[in-house]
C-alpha cells in the first residue's frame, strides 16, 4: 500500500475492524479508519493520533518513516478520543514534541489527558513552518466539536480535514478515491455524515466556505478515503448533504406489532410507485436507526406509520423521530398512517411531532384494527399525494 499521499506526507493510520458500535451508538459492519499523517521536513509534525487502543500499532507506522522521538509537533485538530486516544503514549515517546490545538482544546487536554505543558494554541488563519513544508491552521468549529480545526500543508496542497469529508468504512488495502469505485463507498459516507455531524450541516457549510480559497490537490480526512484523484467530489457531496437536498423520492419507514400497519405500509407505498415515484420500505423494528437516519436523508419524501402502543407513538417510530430531531433533517415532505386497537394515538402524534420538525404534512390516514379495503385505499390515496408533492417539488 502507498502510504506516501505526497512527497514527505505519510498516512501512519490505523483500521479498526473491532469496534462494534461507533461512539457506542452506530454499527461498523465494515469497520473504520482513524487516518493520521506524517509531514515530515526539518521538523516533523503528527496530524491527529488514533484511538488509545490502537496507540502502538501507530507508533509502528511512524517507526517506519521516522523515529518517533523525532517528532516536534502533535497537531491537534480534535479532541475526541478516536483521534487523541494515543496522545499520552505519544508524549512519553516524544517527549520535545510540543502539542498544537486551538484554545478551546488546551483545556480539553487537560481534562482528558491532564496534558497541561508544552501546549500551544494557534489562532485561526496562523502559520507553522517545519522546513521544506509549511503548515496553516483553519479553526472550523462543530466539525464536529467546538475545538475542531483543519490543518493545510501549503507546499503539497494538503488538507487536513479532520471528521469533516470523512466516512465509514476500513480502507481495503487502498487509501484513495483513484483507487476504488466510490460509488459504492457513498452510502457509508453518508451514513457517518448523517450520524456524526448531520446536525452541524451550517458549520460544514460554513468551513467549507472558509476553505474553499485553498490550492487543495488532496483531501486527507481523519476517517476513510484520501481524496487525490477528485477532491471536489467529496465537497459537492458534503455541500449537498449539508444542505438536505433530498432526491424526488420516498423512504416510508413503519413499525408493525401484528402486521395491520404493515400491511397499510404496502398500500402506502403501492400508491407511492403509481405516481412514478421511486420509494424505499424500512421497517423500523429491524433496521437499525442509524441506516433509518441515513434513508431519511436521501430522499425529500418522509412516510411514517406506526401502530398506537402505551397511547403513543410505537417505539422505534418514536426513537428515529427523536434521532431526526436531534440530527435537524429539514425539509421534508411527509405523510402518516397507522392503527390502534380501542384509541387513536400514534397518527396525530407522528404528524403534530413532524409539524414541530418544520416538516411539511400532507396527509394522514388512521384505521382501527385491521385495514379494510376502504382503508388501504385511503393508504394508496396518501402515499399517491405523498408523491405528488415530492414530484412538482
Ligand atoms: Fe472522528 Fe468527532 O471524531
Amino acid at each position: 500500500m502507498d502510504c506516501e499521499v505526497r512527497p514527505g506526507i505519510h498516512w501512519v493510520g490505523v483500521n479498526d475492524r473491532a469496534t462494534d458500535l461507533f461512539e457506542g451508538l452506530w454499527p461498523l459492519p465494515g469497520g473504520v479508519s482513524y487516518n493520521s499523517y506524517l509531514v515530515v521536513g526539518e521538523k516533523v509534525a503528527l496530524i491527529d493520533s488514533v484511538k488509545a487502543q490502537f496507540s502502538e500499532e501507530l507508533v509502528e507506522n511512524i517507526s517506519r518513516v521516522v523515529d518517533p522521538g523525532r517528532i516536534d509537533f502533535l497537531v491537534v485538530n480534535h479532541m475526541e478520543p478516536d483521534h487523541s486516544g494515543a496522545l499520552p503514549l505519544l508524549r512519553r515517546l516524544a517527549r520535545g514534541a510540543e502539542v498544537l490545538c486551538t484554545p478551546a482544546a488546551v483545556p480539553m487536554l487537560a481534562r482528558f489527558y491532564g496534558i497541561d505543558q508544552g501546549v500551544r494554541a494557534v489562532e485561526d488563519g496562523s502559520e507553522l513552518d517545519l522546513g521544506g513544508k509549511r503548515l496553516q491552521f483553519y479553526h472550523i468549529p462543530f466539525v464536529h466539536w467546538p475545538e475542531t480545526m483543519a490543518t493545510f500543508e501549503e507546499t503539497q496542497g494538503v488538507l487536513f480535514s479532520c471528521d469533516a469529508f470523512g466516512g465509514f468504512q476500513a480502507l481495503d488495502g487502498v487509501l484513495y478515491d483513484d483507487q476504488v469505485d466510490v460509488a459504492a463507498y457513498e452510502d457509508e459516507i453518508l451514513r457517518y455524515f448523517s450520524n456524526i455531524v448531520g446536525m452541524h450541516t451550517r458549520p460544514v457549510l460554513r468551513a467549507i466556505e472558509r476553505l474553499a480559497g485553498l490550492q487543495v490537490r488532496v483531501i486527507a480526512p481523519s476517517h476513510g478515503l484520501i481524496w487525490r484523484g477528485n477532491p471536489g467530489h467529496i465537497v459537492d457531496l458534503y455541500a449537498r448533504w449539508a444542505r438536505m437536498e433530498g432526491r424526488a423520492e420516498v423512504t416510508l419507514v413503519y413499525g408493525s406489532m401484528y402486521g395491520h400497519t404493515r400491511r397499510m405500509a404496502e398500500a402506502v407505498a403501492r400508491g407511492v410507485r403509481k405516481e412514478g415515484v421511486p420509494v424505499l420500505v424500512l421497517d423500523a423494528s429491524r433496521v437499525h436507526v442509524s441506516y433509518l437516519i441515513r434513508e431519511a436523508w436521501k430522499r425529500k419524501g418522509l412516510i411514517l406509520g406506526a401502530p398506537t402502543y402505551d397511547g403513543g407513538i410505537f417505539p422505534p417510530l418514536e426513537q428515529l423521530l427523536r434521532m431526526l430531531q436531534r440530527k435537524r433533517l429539514k425539509g421534508r415532505v411527509v405523510g402518516c398512517f397507522g392503527s390502534y386497537g380501542w384509541h387513536g394515538g400514534a397518527v396525530g402524534r407522528l404528524a403534530s411531532r413532524a409539524g414541530e420538525l418544520g416538516w411539511k404534512v400532507v396527509g394522514e390516514a388512521g384505521f382501527q384494527g385491521a385495514p379494510t379495503p376502504e382503508d388501504l385505499a385511503a393508504g394508496e390515496e396518501l402515499g399517491r399525494e405523498v408523491a405528488r408533492h415530492v414530484r412538482e417539488g
